[in-house]
């Protein structure tokens, strides 16, 4: 029986908006296991990028757990949870997060360096990926230079480049027109195929639901399954 590798369990999340508590997941469970394709679609505001940040223990549920590889990410010290999520996740968010002062070769780089790789290997494996998400010739521009589609991909390939065993991903195909966002699902399906990286996007464009194995979407707070 494979692993399961990312849970969620009966996770609560609300926002504080004045006066008032906007709950956004109420319940939301999920199990996805080592290598499985899995993507959550749902409307506008329906909490995806809520769920996939939790996920990613980048915030906290009012209530409930998350277990990444076995590990309750509450019950972690802040700097081992640091630890567990650079080393075996890779995040690709709905707006781009690149460091603005430097090139989309060095935004590769830079995790590359943080793990311990030479100048000289991070840079070759930066300029890799880039021709992968077919960006190379864009190297050395800053993010502000990019188009929108372009930095997502630069994003996709820094989120890679230390080979996580789980991609996070949030409307990754969100600026990518269908020619674009079909080439980087076929990337991500590479990936997955060749090193077993386990898939979790959340999207709006049910177009993608096709290439997934499980298919969820957020629904009055919850995780459902489809079909
Ligand atoms: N930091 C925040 N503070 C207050 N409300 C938020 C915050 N982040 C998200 N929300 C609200 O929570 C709901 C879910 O947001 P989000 O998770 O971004 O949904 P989705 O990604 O599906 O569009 C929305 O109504 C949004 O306005
Ligand atoms: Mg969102």
């Amino acid at each position: 029986m494979s692993e399961e590798i990312l849970i969620a369990e009966d996770i609560v999340k609300s926002y504080r908006e004045g006066q008032n508590k906007l709950i956004v997941l109420n319940g939301a469970s999920l199990k996805v296991k080592k290598g499985e394709k899995v993507i959550i679609t749902g409307p506008s505001g329906s909490g995806k990028s809520t769920l996939l940040h939790l996920l990613g223990g980048l915030q906290n549920p009012d209530s409930g757990r998350i277990i990444v590889k076995g590990m309750s990410i509450a019950d972690l010290s802040e700097d081992r949870r640091a630890e567990v999520r650079k080393k075996y996740i890779g995040f690709v968010f709905q707006y781009h997060y690149l460091f603005s002062e430097f090139t989309a070769l060095e935004n590769v780089m830079i995790p590359l360096i943080l793990s311990g790789k030479s100048e000289k290997k991070a840079r070759e494996k930066a300029l890799h990926l880039l021709s992968l998400m077919g960006i190379a010739e864009r190297k050395d521009h800053r993010p502000n230079e990019l188009s929108g589609g372009e930095a997502q991909r630069v994003q996709v390939a820094r989120a890679i480049a230390n080979e996580p065993e789980i991609l996070l991903l949030d409307e990754p195909t969100g600026n990518l027109d269908h020619k674009r966002a079909i080439s980087l699902m076929e990337i991500l399906l590479k990936l997955n195929e060749e090193m077993g990286t386990t898939l979790c996007m959340v999207s709006h464009n049910k177009e993608l639901e096709q290439f997934f194995d499980y298919r969820y979407s957020i629904k009055n707070g919850k995780v459902e399954r489809e079909d």
